[in-house]
């Protein structure tokens, strides 16, 4: 497994792939679990070659402490990328390298990314969607996987695909989930150990109520701060997706129902 930390060898690491090779795209932000590994898995099944990505990408924070407190985890991601396959791990050495304009140019889409995440989180979608073409014109990969734990997220990539006639197909990978539904994400080894026996909660009450303005108070009386719980509906069914902090650690979560 080859690790490189600058664009320009990435660069040179893609135009060195023979042309019949496929390619898998998997862009993380390190603090790597089981949840990045099936996107991993599922690159090495339906590719030659997987180019994991580990990048703290600083324009989609809207809270430098979120930024700061991000947990990094480099060397047991390396581990997690070897085992499952990675045949490059792209780590930008610094935020200029992967901001050469300092951020002056941006991707911005101009209604999804304003709403549920968007409109607490202002800006994060666009930092989220710059990022992503930049590493998608870096890897010109086949296939790019994305979490559906990251729902919205998924949309606005997939949409922009759409839009700027990318090569690169976007693929989405189920939400992994602990034994007990919590949803794994990074941001949950930064849970207090209370708030860990709290947490499977999100997953069991937006599963569980039917009315979403009950679930809204359930999760409120299990001591969740929701920022909110919306049922929109999506392709002929509903999907339910949830933002709710506990202490200092926002959750997010989404289910089809
Ligand atoms: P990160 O939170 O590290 O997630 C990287 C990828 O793993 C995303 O596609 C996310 O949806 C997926 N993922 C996270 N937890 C998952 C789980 N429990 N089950 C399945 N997939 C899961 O999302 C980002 O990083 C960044 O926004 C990024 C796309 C890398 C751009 O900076």
């Amino acid at each position: 497994m080859k690790i490189l930390n600058t664009v320009a060898a990435l660069r040179e690491w893609r135009a060195s792939v023979p042309g019949g090779k496929t390619i898998g795209l998997v862009p993380t932000m390190g603090a790597l679990h089981l949840g990045h590994a099936s996107l991993l898995d599922a690159s090495e099944r339906e590719n030659d070659l997987t180019i994991a990505t580990i990048f703290v990408n600083p324009t989609q924070f809207n809270q430098s402490t979120d930024f700061e407190k991000y947990p990094k985890t480099f060397e047991s991601d390396l581990a997690m990328c070897e085992k499952y396959g990675a045949d490059v791990v792209f780590s930008p050495s610094s935020a200029d390298e992967m901001y050469p304009d300092h951020f002056l140019y941006r991707v911005s889409e101009h209604q999804l990314s304003n709403e549920l995440c968007g409109e607490f989180r202002p800006g994060h979608f666009e930092g989220v969607l710059t990022v992503v073409l930049k590493l998608l014109n870096l890897a010109k990969a086949d296939h790019a996987y994305f979490g559906e734990k990251d729902h919205q997220q998924l949309s606005l990539i997939s949409g922009m695909a759409r839009a700027f006639f990318l090569e690169t197909k976007i693929i989405p990978c189920p939400t992994v989930r602990e034994a007990s539904g919590l949803a794994m994400s990074s941001r949950n080894l930064r849970l207090s150990p209370a708030d860990k026996e709290i947490a499977p909660g999100l997953y069991r009450v937006i599963s569980d109520f039917i009315d979403p303005l009950q679930a809204r108070s359930e999760l409120e009386r299990l001591g969740f701060r929701v920022e909110y719980l919306v049922d929109r509906e999506e392709s002929g069914a509903i999907r339910r997706s949830v933002a709710a902090w506990l202490g200092e650690v926002r959750l997010i979560d989404n289910v089809r129902i």
